[in-house]
């Protein structure tokens, strides 16, 4: 009696209008991944900000709100699942500066100590020291159809579907980065990341080294970083970084490999 009167209660809370199915908040798609982060215009603003006035201002004439405006259009009102590189276009043309020769830093699986070694543009500019990456660093963000806000609740990730905002951006802006670079190019590679310091499968292998201007770059040295007390995974000659050093080799560049470079 008990377990049929619970049974019909359950048959009509899931036949019932009222019910929400998991997925879905007031209509909206819920995703796997993080929402927009909040405040998202005004960080960004700020840091364009401070990008052109203090960090950067050798860049000339940038107007903040017109690359704000270009980077939203890119993906606003949009299937958040149908997001090209290509949407960036504008605003990487509006955003875009050039790379002084030897300031290139790409790496993998060590943001951070990046952001230490580059001291803001000082010693290197690495993709997140650049106004265009500016917009990205540690962000996140994506809209919905037929619908002109951001979605805050949540943003699909990369196994839901490659083409989100977030992923697109950062292959347009890794593309560009790539193609602008130029003198000595220098790689920092994480000697202690689990499953090798050189993902061969990743933003450096796939959009990156495809994207080099040959003509324009004089050497290419690696470094691989093991973290302190950390274990030494793999290193230059060995493992995963042979496998870049030879791809690099092949493509005919001049490389180096240094070995926790100081
Ligand atoms: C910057 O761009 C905005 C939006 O496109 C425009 O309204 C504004 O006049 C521009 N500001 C300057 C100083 O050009
Ligand atoms: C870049 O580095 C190379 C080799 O170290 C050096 O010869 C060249 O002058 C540097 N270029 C600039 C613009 O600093
Ligand atoms: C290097 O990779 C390890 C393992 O994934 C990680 O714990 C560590 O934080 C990474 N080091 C840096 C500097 O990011
Ligand atoms: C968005 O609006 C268009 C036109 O009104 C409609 O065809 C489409 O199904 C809508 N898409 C979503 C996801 O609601």
């Amino acid at each position: 009696m008990m377990k049929s009167f619970f049974l019909s209660l359950l048959v009509g809370l899931l036949f019932s209008k009222n019910y929400v199915k998991p997925t879905e908040i007031d209509g909206k798609k819920k995703w796997k991944g993080e929402g927009t982060t909040p405040n998202l215009e005004s960080i960004v603003i700020g840091r364009c900000y401070e990008y052109i006035r203090i960090v950067n201002p050798s860049i000339g004439e940038k107007n903040c709100t017109e690359i704000w405006e270009a980077f939203r259009k890119a993906f606003i009102n949009k299937d958040p699942c149908n997001i090209l590189p290509s949407d960036y276009e504008l605003f990487i043309n509006l955003a875009l500066h050039t790379i002084p020769p030897n300031k290139s830093l790409f790496w993998e699986n060590n943001h951070l100590l990046v952001t230490s070694y580059s001291d803001r543009t000082r010693r290197y500019m690495p993709l997140c020291d650049t106004l265009i990456g500016s917009f990205g660093d540690f962000l996140n963000w994506c809209g919905q159809a037929n619908d002109t806000g951001f979605n805050y609740d949540s943003c699909p990730n990369t196994e839901e579907c490659e083409n989100n905002a977030v992923e697109s951006f950062w292959k347009i802006a890794s593309i560009t980065y790539a193609k602008q670079s130029s003198g000595v190019i220098y790689v920092m590679l994480n000697g202690s990341a689990i499953g090798g310091a050189y993902p061969v499968k990743g933003f450096f292998a796939d959009y990156e080294v495809p994207n080099f201007q040959k003509d324009r770059i004089s050497r290419i040295e690696i470094w691989v970083m093991d973290d302190i007390g950390g274990p030494d995974l793999d290193s230059c000659g060995r493992g995963s970084v042979q496998i870049l050093e030879e791809r690099l080799k092949t493509m005919g560049y001049d490389i180096t490999c240094i070995d926790n470079y100081k």
